[in-house]
C-alpha cells in the first residue's frame, strides 16, 4: 500500500513537472510567436521578375492602371494617397510670412503640401504665378517623359501649353514611372527595380549617385532643393555631392553663381527661395545610411486574404501608423521610448521645440525687413551703406526658410533645424547693429 502510495506520488509529480515544462514551453514559443508578428520588413517581401505590361498610355510610360493586375495591392496603396487632403493655410498661420515673401509668389498662396494625387490639381489653381512649364517638373510623370524624350528645351514652353497637352493625354500625377521608370517588375531583391528618372539628380550627382540609397534618391527627385538655371529655365540641383548638401554651402553655391529668386522691391534685396529639402535634412541626419524614406514612410504591410506582403505606397506619417511606430520601437526602446505613445510624444516635442523657435526668429526677421524696408525707402543712405545690410538680410531668410519649409518641423534632423534658426537670428542682429548704427 506504502509503496503504491509512493509510486502515485512520484507519477503525479512526474505529471506536475511534464506540465510545468510543457507550460514554460508554452510561454517561450507564445514569446516566438509575437516575436514574429513584430513589425514586417522588406526581408519578408517575396520579390519576383514579371514582364512588364503593355503601355496603354499615349507617351508610352506604363501607368498604374497597366500595373493593376500584375501589382493590385501597391496600386489600391497608391490611390489611398487621396485620403491625405488637408491643406493648412500658412500664410494665415504664420502672416510674418507675407512680408518676408514680399514681392514673391509665396507671399499671395503658401498652402501645406497634401497627397500625391493633388499635385495636378493644386498646380493648375494655385494663385503664384507660372509662366513656364518648368513648374510641372515635379507634379507629373508624363513632364518627366517628356523631358526624357525631347530634352531640356521643355521646361521654358508656355506652362498653359504643356498643361493642357499632358493633361489632354490623361497625364498622372506621381505615379509609377517616377520612381521605377518603365521597370517596376524588373526587379528580384529590394530597391533593384528602383530608376531615377528625372535627368537634373543624375546630372548634378554623376558618379557620388552610386553612394545614396535608392530608397532616398527615389523621394529626393523631388523632396530637395533645387533652382531653375537663369538661361536655360531647366530645372537643377544644385548640390553634387551629400557634403555639399548643407545650407552653408549651398548659399555659397548661390552666391558663388549670383543666383536669386527675386529682386524685393520694399528692401532692394536680392532673395532667395527654399524649396522643400527633406533629402538634405535626412542626408545629413541621425538615420543616415541606416534608414530610407520608405522605412519611415511606407508600412511593409500583408494582405490579409491572400498573404502578399509589400510595401504600402501610401505614404504616410509615421506618427499616424501603428506598424511604422512599431519600427522606430526596435532601435527606439534602447534609446528610451518603451511603447508607440511615447515614440509620438518623443517626435511632437522635438517638433514643438523647433515650431516655437521658428516663429520666434520668424517674426524677428519680419523686424528687420520693416526696418531694412524702411532705411531703405526714407532714401538718405548709399547703395554701399545699405548692400551689406541687403546681404545679411537675404542670408539671413535664406537660412529660416531651410527650417520652414522643410516639412517635417524639425523631426528629420532637429540639430540643423536649430543651427538654421541661430545663424538666421545671429545674422538678424548683426544687420539690426548696422541700421542702428546709421541712425535707422
Ligand atoms: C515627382 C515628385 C515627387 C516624388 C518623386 C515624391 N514626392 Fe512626395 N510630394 C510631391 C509633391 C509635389 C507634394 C505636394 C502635393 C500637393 O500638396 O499637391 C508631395 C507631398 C508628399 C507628402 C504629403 C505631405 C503632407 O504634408 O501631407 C508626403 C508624406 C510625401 N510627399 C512623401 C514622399 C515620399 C516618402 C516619397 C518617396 C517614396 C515621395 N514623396 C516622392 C512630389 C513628389
Ligand atoms: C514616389 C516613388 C514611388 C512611386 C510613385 C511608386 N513606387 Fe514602388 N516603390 C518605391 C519604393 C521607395 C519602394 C521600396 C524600396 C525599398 O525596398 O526600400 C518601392 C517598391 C516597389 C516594388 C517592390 C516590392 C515592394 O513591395 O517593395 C514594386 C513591385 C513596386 N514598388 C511597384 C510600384 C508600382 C506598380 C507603382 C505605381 C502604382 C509604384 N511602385 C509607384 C517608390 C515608388
Ligand atoms: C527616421 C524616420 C524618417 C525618415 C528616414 C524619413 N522621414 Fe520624413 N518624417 C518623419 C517624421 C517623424 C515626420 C513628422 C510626421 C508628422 O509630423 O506627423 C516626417 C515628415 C515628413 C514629411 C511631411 C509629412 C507630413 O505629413 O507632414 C515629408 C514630406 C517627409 N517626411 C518626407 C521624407 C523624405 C522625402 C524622406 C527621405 C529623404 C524622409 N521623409 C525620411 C520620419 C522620417
Ligand atoms: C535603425 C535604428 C533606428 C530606427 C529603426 C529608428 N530610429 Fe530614430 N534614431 C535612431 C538613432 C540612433 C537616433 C539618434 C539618437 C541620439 O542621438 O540621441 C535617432 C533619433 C531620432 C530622432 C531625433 C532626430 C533629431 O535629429 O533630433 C527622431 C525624431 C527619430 N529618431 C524618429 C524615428 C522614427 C519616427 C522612427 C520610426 C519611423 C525611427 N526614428 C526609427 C535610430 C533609429
Amino acid at each position: 500500500m506504502e509503496k503504491r502510495n509512493q509510486a502515485a506520488k512520484l507519477i503525479i509529480g512526474a505529471v506536475v513537472v511534464i506540465i510545468a515544462v510543457l507550460f514554460l514551453v508554452g510561454i517561450v514559443s507564445r514569446h516566438d510567436i509575437t516575436y514574429k508578428s513584430a513589425p514586417l520588413s522588406r526581408e519578408d517581401i517575396s520579390y519576383r521578375q514579371v514582364e512588364a505590361p503593355k503601355a496603354t498610355s499615349a507617351d508610352g510610360t506604363i501607368t498604374a492602371s497597366d500595373w493593376s493586375a500584375i501589382y493590385p495591392d501597391i496600386v489600391v496603396s497608391w490611390g489611398k494617397n487621396a485620403d491625405n487632403e488637408e491643406v493648412v493655410d500658412y500664410l494665415e498661420l504664420d502672416p510674418y510670412l507675407v512680408e518676408i515673401y514680399e514681392g514673391y509668389g509665396f507671399a499671395k498662396d503658401y498652402g501645406s503640401a497634401r497627397g500625391h494625387n493633388y499635385t495636378l490639381t493644386d498646380v493648375a489653381k494655385t494663385k503664384r504665378p507660372h509662366g513656364m512649364a518648368n513648374c510641372l517638373t515635379c507634379k507629373t510623370p508624363n513632364f518627366t517623359k517628356l523631358v526624357n524624350d525631347e530634352g531640356d528645351g521643355v521646361y521654358s514652353r508656355p506652362f498653359d501649353e504643356v498643361y493642357a497637352q499632358i493633361t489632354g493625354n490623361n497625364a498622372e500625377t506621381v505615379s509609377c514611372y517616377t520612381c521605377h521608370g518603365n521597370n517596376p517588375g524588373n526587379g528580384t531583391q529590394p530597391m533593384e527595380n528602383l530608376e531615377v528618372t528625372h535627368g537634373y539628380i543624375k546630372l548634378a550627382l554623376g558618379d557620388n549617385i552610386t553612394s545614396i540609397d535608392p530608397g532616398i534618391l527615389a523621394c529626393g527627385q523631388c523632396h530637395i532643393e533645387y533652382y531653375f538655371d537663369p538661361e536655360t529655365k531647366a530645372t537643377r540641383m544644385p548640390h553634387g555631392s551629400v557634403d555639399a548638401m548643407t545650407p552653408e554651402a549651398t548659399y555659397d553655391y548661390f552666391a558663388a553663381i549670383g543666383f536669386s529668386d527675386w529682386t524685393q522691391e520694399s528692401t532692394g534685396a536680392k532673395m532667395l527661395k527654399v524649396q522643400h529639402p527633406e533629402m538634405e535634412t535626412v542626408l545629413l541626419g541621425k538615420h543616415a545610411g541606416v534608414l530610407n524614406c520608405a522605412d519611415c514612410h511606407m508600412p511593409v504591410v500583408q494582405n490579409a486574404d491572400t498573404q502578399n506582403i509589400y510595401h504600402s505606397h501610401t505614404l504616410m506619417s509615421p506618427l499616424k501608423n501603428k506598424t511604422l511606430l512599431e519600427s522606430c520601437l526596435v532601435c527606439h526602446k534602447d534609446l528610451g521610448v518603451s511603447n508607440t505613445d511615447e515614440m509620438i510624444a518623443f517626435v511632437r516635442n522635438i517638433q514643438n521645440r523647433i515650431t516655437a523657435e521658428e516663429t520666434r526668429v520668424g517674426n524677428l526677421l519680419m523686424e528687420f525687413k520693416k526696418a531694412l524696408a524702411a532705411a531703405n525707402q526714407s532714401g538718405a543712405w548709399t547703395s554701399e551703406q545699405l548692400d551689406p545690410i541687403r546681404e545679411l538680410y537675404r542670408k539671413a531668410q535664406w537660412f529660416f526658410d531651410f527650417c520652414y519649409v522643410e516639412n517635417s518641423e524639425g523631426a528629420h534632423n532637429s540639430a540643423l533645424s536649430t543651427r538654421c534658426l541661430e545663424t538666421a537670428e545671429s545674422l538678424i542682429n548683426e544687420g539690426m547693429q548696422l541700421l542702428a548704427a546709421l541712425g535707422e
